[in-house]
C-alpha cells in the first residue's frame, strides 16, 4: 500500500464509534483505523459503492426525491435541506444543454470544527461515492473537491482514491455502462476561512480572489464558470450513500422530525474526552458533554459552551439542556452550525475568549463590505483595550451598538458570524467585562497583568 503522510496530530483525536442500533455510525465507519481508506476495504467492510450502483439504476430525479425524503439538512453550517437544494438545479431543455457542476466544500476553516478532515481521511471513498450519486441526480459532468490548502496529506489520499474509483469504472467515461461521463478534480485552497463561503469558494476555484459574490444569482443558476452548480459540505455528501442504501424514509427515522439523521459533533476545549462523536440529531447537550464526553477536563464547572463552531452564539448554563438539532439550537438563541462544540470552564476569561474570536473575524474579513471590514476591526480594538484594563464603561454600549450595524448588512454571513459570539458573550457575561474596566483586573483569573496594550 502507498505510504501516505499521516496527520501529525492523528493520535490526539478520539473517535467514539457508538455503532449500535441506538447510535448507528454512518459517516465515521472505520474512523481511527488508518488502513480503512482504500477502496478494497470500503467495498469489503462498508458496503462501498453499493449505493452508487443502486442510484445509477434509478432515474436521476428519483435519486433527488430519495434524498428529499431523508430530510437531511446540510452539515456545512446553514442546515439547508440537501434534496431541495439539488432540485433547484436547472434541467436541460431541447434548446439548451447545460454543463452542471457539483462541488464538495472541504475547506473546513471554522474554529472548533474538525470533522470533515476525519471523514476524508478515513472514508474518502464515501465522499467520492456521495459525489457520484449527487452528480448522477443532478446530471453533472464534472465535480470538484475544494480542500483546505493545509490538508496536504488528505489531498494525496483523495487523489489516490479518485484514481481507484476511476479504475473500477465509477468515474470517467460511460460510468457502469450508463453512457454517462463524470470526472472529479481535487482543488487545493490557499488557506482563507472566507473561501469556505460557497461563492468565495467558487471564485477561488476559478482562480480569482476568494471573495463572496453578490447573491442572487445563486450558484444553482450561475455557479462555477458561470454554470449551474451545487455546493455541499463533506459530511452532507458522505451521508448520501447511507441514505441510498437504507432508503430515505429509514434515514428520516433517525433523529427528530425535520432534523434527521446522525451528525458528527466535534468536542473540544475543557472536555475530558475530546474528539468526534457521531450521534443522532436531538440528544441533549449536557448528555453529550457529560455522559458521553466525560464532562470537564479540569474538574472545574463548565460555564459556557459554543454549540456549533466559533460563529455560534455562546450558551450559558441554563441552555445546557438544549437538544442538539438545528431547530432546537436556533430556538435557544444560537445555531447548530458546523457541529463543533467548544466547552469553556469557569476559569476561562470571557473577555479574552471574545477578543480571541473577534480577532479571528477581523483577520478573516475579506474587506468587501464596510460594516464587516471596519466593524470587526473596531470591535477588536475596543475589546483589546477592555481586556488590557484600559477600557471605559461606555465601551460596552459602543460594542453593543456596532453589531446591529453589521448583522444583516453585509454581502455574506461572515459579518453576522462575528456579531453572534460578541453579543451573546457581552449579554451573558457582562460582569466580567465590567470587572476588567472598573478593577483593571480579571474577575476569573485574578490580578493578572492587564496593561501592555500594544499597538492599540
Ligand atoms: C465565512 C464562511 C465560511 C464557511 N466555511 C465553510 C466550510 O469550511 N465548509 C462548509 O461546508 N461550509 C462552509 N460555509 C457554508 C457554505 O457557504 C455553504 O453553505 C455550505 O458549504 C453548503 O453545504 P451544505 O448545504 O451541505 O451545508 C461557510 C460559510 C461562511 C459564511
Ligand atoms: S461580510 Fe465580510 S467577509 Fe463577507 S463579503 Fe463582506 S467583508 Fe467580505
Amino acid at each position: 500500500m502507498t505510504n501516505f503522510r499521516t496527520k501529525p496530530d492523528h493520535q490526539r483525536y478520539t473517535f467514539e464509534g457508538f455503532g449500535s442500533d441506538k447510535y448507528p455510525n454512518l459517516m465515521l465507519r472505520g474512523a481511527g483505523d488508518l488502513n480503512n481508506w482504500p477502496m478494497a476495504v470500503y467495498i469489503s467492510k462498508h458496503e462501498g459503492y453499493v449505493a452508487a450502483k443502486k442510484a445509477l439504476q434509478m432515474e436521476p430525479v428519483a435519486v433527488t426525491e430519495e434524498v428529499k425524503t431523508s430530510g437531511i439538512r446540510g452539515r456545512g453550517g446553514a442546515g439547508f435541506p440537501a434534496g431541495l437544494k439539488w432540485s433547484f438545479m436547472p434541467k436541460d431543455t431541447p434548446e439548451r444543454k447545460l454543463t452542471r457542476y457539483v462541488v464538495c466544500n472541504a475547506d473546513e476553516g471554522e474554529p472548533g470544527t474538525f470533522k470533515d478532515r476525519a471523514i476524508m481521511e478515513y472514508n474518502p471513498h464515501q465522499v467520492i461515492e456521495g459525489m457520484i450519486i449527487a452528480a448522477w441526480a443532478m446530471q453533472c459532468k464534472m465535480g470538484f473537491i475544494y480542500v483546505r490548502g493545509e490538508f496536504l496529506w488528505l489531498i494525496e489520499k483523495l487523489e489516490h482514491a479518485i484514481q481507484e474509483a476511476k479504475e473500477a469504472g465509477f468515474l470517467g467515461k460511460d460510468i457502469q455502462g450508463t453512457g454517462w461521463d463524470f470526472d472529479l478534480l481535487v482543488h487545493r485552497g490557499a488557506g482563507a476561512y472566507i473561501c469556505g463561503e460557497e461563492t468565495a469558494l467558487l471564485n477561488s476555484l476559478e482562480g480569482r480572489r476568494g471573495e463572496p459574490r453578490v447573491k442572487p444569482p445563486f450558484p444553482a443558476v450561475k455557479g462555477a464558470f458561470g454554470q449551474p452548480t451545487t455546493i455541499n459540505n463533506v459530511e452532507t455528501l458522505a451521508a448520501v450513500p447511507a441514505i441510498l442504501r437504507m432508503g430515505g424514509a429509514e434515514f428520516a427515522k433517525i433523529g427528530r422530525p425535520k432534523n434527521t439523521g446522525t451528525r458528527v459533533f466535534g468536542l473540544s476545549g475543557h472536555v475530558k474526552r475530546p474528539g468526534l462523536y457521531e450521534l443522532p440529531l436531538g440528544l441533549p447537550l449536557d448528555f453529550i458533554m457529560n455522559d458521553l464526553a466525560g464532562g470537564s477536563s479540569t474538574g472545574k464547572k463548565i460555564k459556557a459552551v459554543i454549540p456549533g463552531g466559533a460563529s455560534a452564539p455562546v450558551f450559558s448554563e441554563k441552555e445546557f439542556g438544549t437538544l442538539m438539532d438545528f431547530d432546537s439550537v436556533r430556538d435557544a438563541g444560537s445555531m447548530a452550525g458546523s457541529g463543533g462544540i467548544i466547552m469553556l470552564d469557569e476559569d476561562t476569561c470571557m473577555v479574552q475568549a471574545c477578543l480571541r474570536l473577534i480577532r479571528f473575524y477581523a483577520h478573516e474579513s475579506c474587506g468587501q463590505c464596510t460594516p464587516c471590514r471596519e466593524g470587526c476591526n473596531w470591535m477588536e480594538m475596543i475589546l483589546h483595550r477592555i481586556e488590557h484594563g484600559q477600557g471605559r464603561m461606555e465601551d460596552l454600549d459602543l460594542l453593543a451598538s456596532i453589531t446591529p450595524n453589521i448583522a444583516g448588512k453585509t454581502l455574506c454571513p461572515l459579518g453576522d458570524a462575528a456579531c453572534g459570539p460578541m453579543d451573546s458573550m457581552l449579554q451573558k457575561f457582562r460582569p466580567e467585562f465590567e470587572h476588567h474596566i472598573t478593577h483593571k483586573t480579571c474577575m476569573v483569573k485574578g490580578p493578572r497583568l492587564l496593561a501592555n496594550v500594544g499597538g492599540h
